[in-house]
């Protein structure tokens, strides 16, 4: 099995992504780290311990900070996610799960070096903890197996940007982690923007996982009315397929097409947030781009079997 540290702000799409990787046969979930973004984080931290605990996923929850690496605490993403993060379905009063008491990026150091070679980090939020770690023990880098991010837009399939025209949010929400986190020595493969906005769920997907896959397909059902009015409202026919495409890559690979080369994010300005790659091949005057390791972004997906995959996955008996 892959032992995974899930990164997250759960939000919608983070909620049905951490049941995928649940449910994955292939996947052991061995902590879920959280980020400000669709909620602040204590909204993020206490969705994700609720989660944990609602479908008895037995994995410690440790919280990031509330602000990116500059700067204030960003307003949260609730009218992508509802107020509660969870599209406003009714939640809980108390929790009987706590969180670690590790800040998430120090419980993301001691895990890896607890196992060294074999952890792998889906990233689906802000990449603050990611950024911590890596500056608090640069050697982590040699020490993850892998990193799957979802994140940014590289202008493939005509998508830039979904909080600017040229930014995604979890790049924007913090450009100086990110662009730290892409310029580690660690195995990166980004999936951004290009792919997840091709992938889209629709109603009658969604209702079907609703009948047939027990608890985990109802409260997707639940928790989309809310992210699939958000949707409707912004002129998009069904529902983009962001945090799960993630896991899809993790699971299955051949499902994606990868171009290789360096990137930057732009830290400042009016495109700050945007993703920039510099394929291996190309040959540019020497610039900002030279001396940054080499990573896989994602081009292009196949749809139909990414959403086979989730379904099979979610209602697998
Ligand atoms: C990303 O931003 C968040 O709102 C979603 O959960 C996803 O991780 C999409 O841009
Ligand atoms: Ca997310």
């Amino acid at each position: 099995t892959i032992k995974v540290i899930f990164d997250t702000d759960p939000g919608v799409d983070d909620a049905m992504a951490l049941l995928f990787l649940h449910r994955a046969p292939q996947v052991e979930i061995v902590g879920v780290t959280t980020t400000f973004g669709n909620g602040r984080i204590d909204t993020t931290t206490w969705n994700a311990l609720y989660l944990t605990e609602r479908f008895g996923i037995d994995a410690p929850v440790a919280s990031g900070p509330a602000a990116p690496l500059v700067g204030p605490a960003p307003p949260p993403t609730d009218f992508v996610h509802g107020a509660n993060g969870l599209g406003d379905i009714p939640l809980p009063a108390t929790l009987r799960r706590k969180a670690d008491p590790r800040p998430a990026h120090r419980f993301i150091i001691d895990t890896v070096r607890a196992h060294p070679g074999e952890i792998t980090i889906v990233a689906v939020g802000r990449m603050t903890n990611l950024a911590l770690a890596l500056r608090e023990d640069p050697a982590i880098a040699g020490l993850v197996r892998e990193i799957v991010i979802m994140g940014g837009a590289f202008g493939h399939n005509g998508f830039h940007g979904n909080v600017t025209p040229v930014a995604e949010a979890n790049i924007h929400g913090d450009p100086l982690a990110a662009d730290e986190v892409f310029g580690g020595i660690w195995r990166i493969t980004v999936v951004g923007l290009d792919v997840t906005q091709r992938t889209q769920m629709t109603t009658d997907y969604l209702r079907a996982l609703a009948r047939d896959g027990g608890e985990a397909g109802r409260f997707i059902w639940d928790i989309t009315r809310f992210y699939v009015a958000f949707h409707h409202a912004a002129g998009v026919a069904d529902m983009f397929v962001h945090d799960s495409s993630a896991v899809a890559y993790l699971i299955d690979p051949s499902l994606f097409t990868t171009r290789r080369g360096s990137i930057r994010v732009v830290t400042d300005g009016i495109a700050t947030g945007q993703t920039m790659l510099k394929p291996d091949e190309y040959n540019f005057p020497p610039g900002p781009w030279d001396d940054r390791p080499s990573h896989a972004v994602c081009i292009d997906v196949d749809t139909a079997r990414l959403l086979s995959l989730y379904r099979d996955t979610i209602t697998a008996a």
